[in-house]
């Protein structure tokens, strides 16, 4: 077996790597080598070196990719804080140690370029590649029910990291729950739809900058003050593999002075109202388990838990410290 870093001709590889390894349903499949490019190796911030392929003779048999999270202001990576984006080994090729091997040669590549902490999988708006084709909305950890992710990561030294629920709404499936404070702020509310962004960071640009998006807020009529945002992303390069259209909903904000008068559910039920009538089926949201607030505001808006993406994390120990 041999391993060596990425090279300009490998993508056409890595992409029929993507479609051998039964990556499971939350990774988009049936699409093109350049949506592959795009999203895998296009970002501003891309090394070859962080990207190890593991080859049987001329044979492309697995990959890893490691990658660092962003900072706390969103304008650059932190490169204290690495991260393993993505990582496959071919079916006929698992449990002969390649796995093992490109994940111990991500380390010494992060370690190498001052990262003292590990979290494979990169987390809830932490993983810098794949969004738009892994994890549905973001790639925001490895699905649960594609690997046996958590024997194989105990076997390379680490411990459990955070987990995701993926909540989901079939829009033709269940119908808007009646909440009468909703009927009230319906007469009271403005729904204002903008397709600019917003006043967003470096960080969404390079991940969601290539996808479809909108902004929502709701404002008072009298005053237009704002009273709830969020906004969607298009996953129209789910289509082929789930064969319905799907949105995301990210970043739903109430600001402090208007909480708990229902305005977050007021926005999600009056998103989710727009996609149907645009004839989008599903809608997906990415929550971090133990936020207990925007799980209940998801379940309440008929969002149901549809899978889980993980993350393990390791600290890093240079060999001479
Ligand atoms: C997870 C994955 C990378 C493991 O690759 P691998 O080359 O088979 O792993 P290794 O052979 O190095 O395994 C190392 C250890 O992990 C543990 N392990 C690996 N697979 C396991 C399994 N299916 N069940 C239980 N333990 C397992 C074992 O302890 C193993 O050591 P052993 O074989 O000596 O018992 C592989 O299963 C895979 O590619 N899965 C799909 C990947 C995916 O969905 N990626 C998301 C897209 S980015």
């Amino acid at each position: 077996m041999q391993f060596r870093s990425f090279h300009n001709s490998d993508p056409p590889r890595l992409h029929q790597l993507w479609h051998a390894c039964q990556l499971g349903r939350n990774a988009a499949e049936g699409f093109s080598c350049d949506i592959f490019e795009l999203f895998a190796c296009s970002q501003p911030y891309f090394d070859r070196e962080g990207l190890i392929l593991a080859f049987d003779g001329e044979r492309a048999v697995g990959y890893v990719h490691a990658s660092f999270a962003v900072n706390d202001t969103q304008t650059d990576l932190d490169r204290r804080q690495g991260i393993l984006s993505a990582l496959m080994v071919h079916p006929d090729y698992r449990r002969r140690g390649i796995g093992r091997e490109l994940v111990a040669r991500a380390e010494q590549y992060l370690l190498k370029a001052g990262a003292v902490s590990v979290e494979a999988g990169g987390g809830l708006n932490r993983n810098g590649f794949y969004c738009g084709i892994y994890g549905g909305l973001e790639p925001s950890g490895f699905c649960s029910s594609a690997a046996a992710w958590k024997e194989f990561f105990s076997a390379c030294g680490y411990g459990p990291g955070s987990e995701t629920y993926i909540l989901r709404r079939d829009l033709l499936q269940s119908r808007d729950p009646v909440i009468a404070k909703l009927l009230r702020h319906r007469r009271n509310l403005n729904l204002v739809i903008t397709d600019r962004p917003g006043n967003e960071s470096w960080w969404w640009f390079v991940r969601y900058g290539q996808l479809d998006s909108l902004r929502f807020e709701l404002r008072t009529r009298e005053k237009e003050d704002l009273v709830a945002s969020g906004q969607i992303i298009g996953m129209d390069i789910f289509i082929p593999k789930w064969g319905v259209r799907s949105v995301g909903i990210r970043e739903i904000y109430v600001p402090e002075s208007q909480r708990r008068h229902g305005f977050a559910q007021a926005l999600v039920l009056e998103i989710c109202k727009r996609l149907r009538e645009e004839s989008v089926q599903l809608v997906e949201a990415h929550v971090a388990a133990d936020n207990k607030a925007a799980v209940d505001l998801f379940t309440t808006a008929r969002f149901e838990l549809h899978g889980r993406l993980l993350t393990f994390r390791k600290s890093l120990q240079r060999a001479d410290a």
